[in-house]
C-alpha cells in the first residue's frame, strides 16, 4: 500500500522516486490519486448514511431504502435481516471525565433536565408548581452546588404593592398550592445536592438572581380565592427573567443562554397529567420573556434568541393578571460553561459540542451571520489583539505590535476595544480571526465566536488558580496559548535590573488582578506567544492553497 498512497507514507513524500507510480506524469498521478480519494470517500459516505441504516422496527436492512425506487415491502429473508451489531467490548468505554463531560455539556444535559421534575403542590390545588433539576459537575470538577433548580408555576396572580413601597413583598405574585406532604425528595438544602428544597429555601445566585431570590416575592398559600387557577382562561406563556446587575458580557450571555436551555428542556419533558411536552412547538414561540428590572442593558437584544420575541418588562404588566403558566428560568450563573470557566483540575479534554454548536448557531441567525468556512484558510493569518484603556493594559503594547507588524507583514493585524464595537461587529471581527490574543477577562467571551481551528493567546494573573478559558476554547476544538503576567516586581528586575525589593516573594493571591492598572510582560514572551500561536495557524494551509 505505502507504494500506491505516497501521500500516506510517513518517511518519503510524494516525489520521491521510488514512490513513482510508473508511466504516469506527476499531472496525471495527481488526478488519479485524487480519484481514488473521491471514490472511496463516496463509497464511505455511502456505507454510513443514514438511509444504508433505514431502522425496520429493530432491524436493519441494509442496503433496502424506502423512497429511494427502493420498494419498502422487500420480500425479507432471516438471510437478510441483521440485527444491529454490537462492538467488541473494548470499544465500549467511557472514563469517568468524558462521562461527565457529556452529563453536562452534551445531550445528557437537557435529558436530564427533562427528566427530573417534582410536582409541589396538591394535584387538586388551584395552582400548581412544577420544579426539574439541572445536573452539575461533580467535584472535583467544580465547587459548591450539585444541582440546579427551573420551575414552571402555573395559576399566577400578579399583584404588585403599590408603587409607594420599594418593599420586597412576599406576595407580588401568588400562587395557590397546597403542598404536598414533605416527602424524601423536598429535604435538604441546594447546596446539599438537593434540586426540589422546601419553595422557600431555593438557591440564590450571583448578582441576586435564582429562583432563590425571585421567589422571595412569591406567596404560595393555599386557598386565596382569588380566581387565579392553571385552568385560567389565557394559554400564553411568560418567562420571568431575574438579571444580574452587571455588563459583562460573558455574564450576559449565560442568562439567555441557560433561558434557551430551560426553553428547550421543557420541550422535551413530558407533563404526567397530558402526556404531552410541557411546552408544545408553538406555545415556545409564543413565550414572553418579562424583565424582573427596568434596566436598559446593551445586551437586551440578545433575549430575543431565546423566543424570537422581544422582551417586555414586568412593570408593564397590569397588576392583577392572572398567568396561566409562568416559566422560571434556571439563572445565567448556573451555566455549565460558568463551571468550565472556574474550574481548576486537570482533566481529559471535553469534546462534546452539542450544547455549544446549538447555542453558537443560534447566535448567527440572531445576527444575520454566515459562520466562516472551514474552507476560508488565511495564507496570512489574521491576528486581532485586545486592547482595554482602564485596567490590565498591556505595558508595551504598542511596540509589541510594532515588532508584529514588521514580522508578519503580509497579516492583517488588529488592535482593537471591543467596547468600541456593537456586538455584530465584535463577532464579524472574531470570525475573520484567525489567532485572538487578550488578557483573561470578559473579551475572552469571544472564544466562543472564533472559528473552528483557530488560535488564541489568553494572558493570565501573574497568580491565577483558574484555567480561564482553555476548557471552552479546547473544545471548541481552538488551539489555547495560556501565558502569564509578571508581577510587576519581576518585570522590572527583569527589563529594568531593578533589584527585586529586600525579601520579595511572589504574592500567592489572584486578589486585585481585575483591578491592575498594567498587565506586564516582556516582549520576548508576548510576542513569542504570538508568533507560536502565528505557526500554529500556518500549520493549517497545505501549499496547494
Ligand atoms: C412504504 O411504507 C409506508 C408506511 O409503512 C407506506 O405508506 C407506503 O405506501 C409504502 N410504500 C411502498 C412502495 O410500499
Ligand atoms: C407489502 O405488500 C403486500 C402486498 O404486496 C401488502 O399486503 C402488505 O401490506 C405490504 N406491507 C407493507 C409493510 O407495506
Ligand atoms: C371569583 O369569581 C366569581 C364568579 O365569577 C365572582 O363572583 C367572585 O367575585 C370572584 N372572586 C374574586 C376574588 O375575584
Ligand atoms: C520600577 O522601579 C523604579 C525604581 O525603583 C520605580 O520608580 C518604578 O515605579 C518601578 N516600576 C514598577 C512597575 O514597579
Amino acid at each position: 500500500m505505502p507504494g500506491i498512497f505516497p501521500v500516506w507514507s510517513h518517511e518519503e513524500g510524494i516525489d520521491q522516486k521510488q514512490n513513482r507510480m510508473p508511466g504516469l506524469g506527476r499531472q496525471s498521478r495527481k488526478y488519479l490519486l485524487a480519484g481514488f480519494c473521491l471514490a472511496i470517500s463516496l463509497f464511505l459516505t455511502y456505507l454510513y448514511s443514514p438511509a444504508w441504516q433505514h431502522r425496520n422496527g429493530n432491524d436493519y436492512i441494509w442496503g433496502k431504502t424506502p423512497g429511494l425506487g427502493h420498494s419498502n415491502n422487500t420480500t425479507v429473508g432471516t438471510a437478510d435481516k441483521i440485527t444491529e451489531p454490537a462492538f467488541p467490548p473494548d470499544y465500549i468505554y467511557e472514563s469517568e471525565d468524558q462521562k461527565n463531560c457529556e452529563r453536562v455539556y452534551g445531550g445528557s444535559y437537557l435529558t436530564h433536565i427533562a427528566t427530573h421534575q417534582h410536582s409541589y403542590c396538591d394535584a387538586r390545588s388551584p395552582g400548581q408548581i412544577q420544579c426539574f433539576e439541572a445536573p452539575r459537575l461533580g467535584t472535583p470538577w467544580t465547587s459548591d452546588w450539585q444541582k440546579d433548580p427551573m420551575c414552571i408555576a402555573r395559576g399566577v396572580l400578579y399583584n404588585p404593592p403599590s408603587s409607594a413601597s420599594n418593599l420586597v413583598t412576599a406576595n407580588t405574585f401568588t400562587v395557590q398550592c397546597d403542598p404536598r406532604l414533605p416527602s424524601q425528595d423536598v429535604a435538604g438544602t441546594p447546596e446539599q445536592g438537593n434540586a426540589f428544597p422546601p419553595l422557600d429555601k431555593m438557591g440564590i445566585y450571583w448578582f441576586e438572581t435564582g429562583i432563590g431570590t425571585q421567589f422571595k416575592e412569591w406567596d404560595f398559600d393555599a386557598r386565596k380565592d382569588n380566581n387565579c387557577s392553571k385552568t385560567v382562561d389565557d394559554p400564553s406563556w411568560i418567562l420571568l427573567a431575574r438579571r444580574e446587575q452587571n455588563r459583562n458580557i460573558w455574564h450576559k450571555l449565560m442568562e439567555p443562554w441557560q433561558a434557551m436551555l430551560t426553553m428547550d428542556a421543557l420541550q422535551m419533558a413530558i407533563n404526567p397529567e397530558t402526556s404531552k411536552p410541557w411546552l408544545g412547538e408553538t406555545d415556545a414561540s409564543s413565550v414572553q420573556v418579562v424583565f424582573e428590572d427596568d434596566r436598559e442593558e446593551i445586551y437586551d437584544d440578545w433575549w430575543k434568541m431565546v423566543t424570537g420575541n422581544p422582551p417586555i418588562r414586568r412593570s408593564a404588566i397590569p397588576p392583577g393578571t392572572c398567568f396561566r403558566n409562568v416559566i422560571l428560568p434556571l439563572a445565567g450563573s448556573s451555566s455549565p460553561f460558568w463551571t468550565a470557566l472556574l474550574e481548576s483540575v486537570y482533566h481529559e479534554t471535553c469534546r462534546t459540542q452539542f450544547l455549544l454548536d446549538t447555542f453558537l448557531r443560534r447566535v448567527y441567525k440572531f445576527l444575520e451571520l454566515t459562520p466562516r468556512a472551514p474552507s476560508d484558510i488565511h495564507v496570512d493569518p489574521t491576528i486581532t489583539i485586545i486592547e482595554r484603556k482602564d485596567t490590565r493594559k498591556f505595558i508595551d503594547l504598542d511596540r509589541w505590535v510594532e515588532i508584529l507588524r514588521l514580522k508578519y507583514r503580509k497579516s492583517s493585524i488588529n488592535v482593537v476595544d471591543f467596547a468600541d464595537l456593537t456586538l455584530k461587529e465584535q463577532v464579524k471581527l472574531v470570525q475573520s480571526t484567525d489567532v485572538l490574543v487578550g488578557h483573561h477577562g470578559a473579551a475572552m467571551t469571544h472564544v466562543l465566536f472564533l472559528p473552528p481551528e483557530a488560535a488564541v493567546v489568553e494572558i493570565m494573573p501573574p497568580f491565577f488558580e483558574m484555567r480561564g478559558f482553555r476548557s471552552v476554547a479546547r473544545m471548541r476544538g481552538l488551539a489555547h496559548f495560556s501565558a502569564r503576567c509578571m508581577w510587576p516586581e519581576e518585570w522590572n528586575a527583569t527589563v529594568n535590573g531593578v533589584p527585586l525589593p529586600e525579601g520579595w516573594q511572589p504574592p500567592q493571591t489572584k486578589a486585585g488582578w481585575q483591578e491592575a492598572e498594567w498587565a506586564y510582560m516582556t516582549e520576548e514572551n508576548f510576542v513569542g506567544y504570538v508568533e507560536a500561536a502565528v505557526r500554529h495557524q500556518q500549520n493549517r494551509r497545505y501549499d496547494g492553497i
